[in-house]
């Protein structure tokens, strides 16, 4: 911008004027001065006007939205417990551009594991406290990552202390993830007037998503233009093993799992894989996936070396299958999560960050079949910046 405002004053031509004509140099000098300056300063300020009213991107600069953002319980939810019995609550920040208040949003589901036994539950009470409520949710969490870059849109963010992938519905047990997850589009007309609805989930908050949206989002008007972003939450089936994600069906029994009658398969885990629960979402919305071709968390959960390359390789060909529907970005980095980190926007493969790639699927509108895709196909092209903040965070959450 800089470099268009100085090219476009002519110097030269200002001096020649000058010399010439005696009388009028200082009036005409002036005038073009003026017209030469103004000009360039309302193309500039047009384009960012329309920048900031047609094309909602990611701004990477900070914003303070602490002070701004509400928690709101679900009072009227008599089902919208934590496990601690408390009332579940979420927090709200709305955007203070009036003209655009009502019409985009991001809303995030939080993840952190889950628990599936009386006993793992009742570990989990006593070394995860904050798991277990929304009470005591520490906020500072809320703005390392990257909910700040959302400048021009309402915030919904959604606390997990279901432990039950947001999927269970059991007074016996505490397990309320589903009936928290619904209550959230009950209590409010929030999105009545909304011409954007992006979902983002981390983790469980992603495999929440992978279930309750397929029905949720048949609901929402057709002007409205629905994304969804799953950070690392796509597991894939992997046989080799008894620990993995066939596990989880234990807990789905213990949470009195509610599944989409959408969903078929049995048993009733298949329903969470990424490359079928992605076919039941309505084809006009629009899927993310973010996902570590070493994420540490599924590693461990399938009890697998990291130097062991056949995992990797299986997710990514399992990617690979599921990409005529979906945008992916698959680096190698050994770790679990990515949004939720001070760094998240530094993230690359081959010099392509994920916040270039994220923008850019932001922008694109209406082609159904467009889909970005920047894998890491050979597993050394990936940047994966370290922060020692992000990692007591990561740390924290299991
Ligand atoms: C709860 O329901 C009551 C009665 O319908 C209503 O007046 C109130 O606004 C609701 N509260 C919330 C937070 O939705
Ligand atoms: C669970 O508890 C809620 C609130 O106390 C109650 O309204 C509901 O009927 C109970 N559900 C079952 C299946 O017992
Ligand atoms: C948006 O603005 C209108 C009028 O300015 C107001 O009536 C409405 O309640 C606002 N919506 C939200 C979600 O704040
Ligand atoms: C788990 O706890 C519930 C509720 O306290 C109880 O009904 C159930 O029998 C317990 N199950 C086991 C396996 O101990």
């Amino acid at each position: 911008m800089t470099s268009s405002i100085s090219s476009s004053i002519p110097s030269s031509e200002l001096i020649k004027i000058k010399t010439s004509h005696k009388f009028y140099s200082i009036e005409i000098g002036i005038i073009i001065l003026f017209l030469c300056l103004i000009i360039p300063c309302l193309i500039i300020l047009t384009l960012i006007y329309q920048q900031q009213n047609h094309l909602p991107s990611l701004s990477l600069t900070k914003i303070s939205l602490n002070k701004n953002f509400q928690r709101i319980l679900l009072i009227n939810y008599s089902q919208a417990r934590c496990m601690d019995n408390s009332i579940a609550s979420y927090y709200i920040h709305l955007t203070n551009n009036n003209n655009n208040n009502n019409s985009r949003w991001l809303i995030y589901f939080d993840g952190g594991w889950f628990c599936y036994s009386n006993e793992s539950c009742e570990f989990r009470r006593q070394y995860s406290p904050n798991l277990i409520t929304s009470n005591n949710f520490n906020k500072e969490n809320l703005f390392k990552g990257i909910l700040k870059s959302f400048k021009q849109f309402n915030i919904i963010y959604v606390p997990y202390c279901s432990s039950d992938l947001w999927s269970g519905s059991s007074n016996k047990t505490h397990s309320h993830g589903y009936d928290i997850f619904h209550a959230i589009f009950h209590q409010h007309n929030y999105f009545l007037n909304s011409k954007q609805i992006i979902f983002i989930g981390f983790s469980a908050g992603g495999l929440g998503l992978l279930l309750n949206l397929p029905d949720l989002l048949r609901k929402f008007s057709l002007n409205i233009d629905l994304r969804v972003i799953i950070d690392s939450a796509w597991f894939i089936d992997y046989t080799n093993n008894l620990n993995g994600i066939s596990k989880i069906n234990q807990g789905m029994i213990y949470w009195n799992t509610q599944i989409s009658k959408l969903c078929q398969l049995k048993p009733h885990y298949k329903c969470l894989l990424g490359s079928e629960a992605i076919k039941l979402f309505p084809l006009r919305v629009k899927i993310f996936i973010i996902q570590s071709l070493f994420d540490l968390t599924q590693l461990q959960f399938d009890n697998i070396n990291i130097n062991s390359y056949d995992f990797s390789l299986k997710l990514l060909d399992n990617l690979r299958q599921s990409s005529n529907r979906i945008s992916i970005f698959a680096p190698s980095c050994p770790l679990h999560g990515f949004l939720f980190r001070s760094i998240w926007s530094k993230f690359n493969i081959k010099q392509r960050t994920l916040s270039s790639i994220l923008n850019l699927w932001l922008k694109t509108r209406k082609k159904k079949d467009f889909h970005l895709h920047l894998i890491d196909q050979h597993f050394y092209s990936s940047y994966c910046p370290q922060n020692n903040d992000d990692d007591e965070y990561n740390q924290q959450i299991f």
